[in-house]
């Protein structure tokens, strides 16, 4: 097990209030609150965010990125976009100094992937990956395209990484549809499109499986997807099947 590390003094962070400390080579977020001390790492498990630089009400930490909120005692992600708890450290003061003892693991994993989608690998025997079975069910679909049933579409487009589809969690800001030129009787489609963050390293997949389900219309001639930023991303753009979907209330 490892061992309890001095990172500071008590009279050096008020209460309320937070630093940054190092603890065996790491660096981890403290907080002083209600004249107990609490450490957990420094990383918001959305984006990366700095955490010890977010607002500090109670014993919640907002992430200065996006917003989403960590219970400072356990690490517990309370909000979206963080799905997943940061590490939660224990922490003992003696004799007028604060310890940090590092955890390997979060104390509490968070949202677990729904079972449905637990194996997505594209292998003989296994079932398609979610993005091939909604491209295969666009190749079927009937029916005049028009923004609804192209939104109906995009819900076989899932985040890889929350498992909720992208027009439930309001990341589809947009969907125009013209004749193409050069097909005639056929449409191309632009689709503008949001992120949860400006580097969201889902951003490339959610591109494609976009381009792929709705490219497997017949009647769709191109499909050209518009990263969006302006406005930002907010959680309360997700729809109540998104929450439900993610034990959000
Ligand atoms: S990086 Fe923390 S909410 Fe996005």
């Amino acid at each position: 097990m490892a061992d309890f590390h001095r990172v500071a003094d008590v009279r050096d962070i008020p209460d309320p209030g937070k630093a940054l400390v190092e603890a065996d080579g790491e660096v981890v977020a403290l907080f002083h609150v209600e004249g107990r001390f609490y450490a957990i790492d420094d990383v918001c498990t959305h984006d990366g965010g700095p955490l010890a630089e977010g607002e500090l009400r109670d014993h919640t930490i907002a992430c200065p990125r996006h917003g989403a909120k960590f219970d400072i005692r356990t690490g517990a992600a309370l909000s979206m976009p963080a799905v997943r708890a940061t590490r939660a450290h224990e922490v003992k003061v003696e004799n007028g100094s604060v310890w940090v003892r590092l955890r390997a693991e979060p104390l509490w994993p968070g949202v677990p992937a729904p079972a449905a989608f637990v194996a997505p690998v594209p292998a003989a025997g296994l079932p398609p990956a979610p993005a091939a079975a909604a491209a295969a069910r666009t190749a079927e679909a009937t029916g005049p395209l028009c923004e609804e049933s192209i939104r109906e579409l995009l819900k076989g487009v899932k985040d890889p990484e929350l498992f909720v589809n992208i027009v439930d969690l309001g990341l589809v800001y947009g969907v125009t549809l013209e004749p193409a030129a050069d097909a005639p009787g056929k449409q191309k489609i632009s689709v503008d499109m949001t992120m949860t963050s400006p580097a969201c390293p889902a951003g490339p997949q959610l591109i494609g499986d976009t381009k792929r389900v709705l490219g497997a219309h017949a009647d769709v001639a191109g499909v050209e997807v518009r990263i969006v930023m302006d406005p930002p991303w907010t959680p309360d753009r997700m729809t109540e099947a998104a929450r439900d979907q993610l034990g959000i209330f």
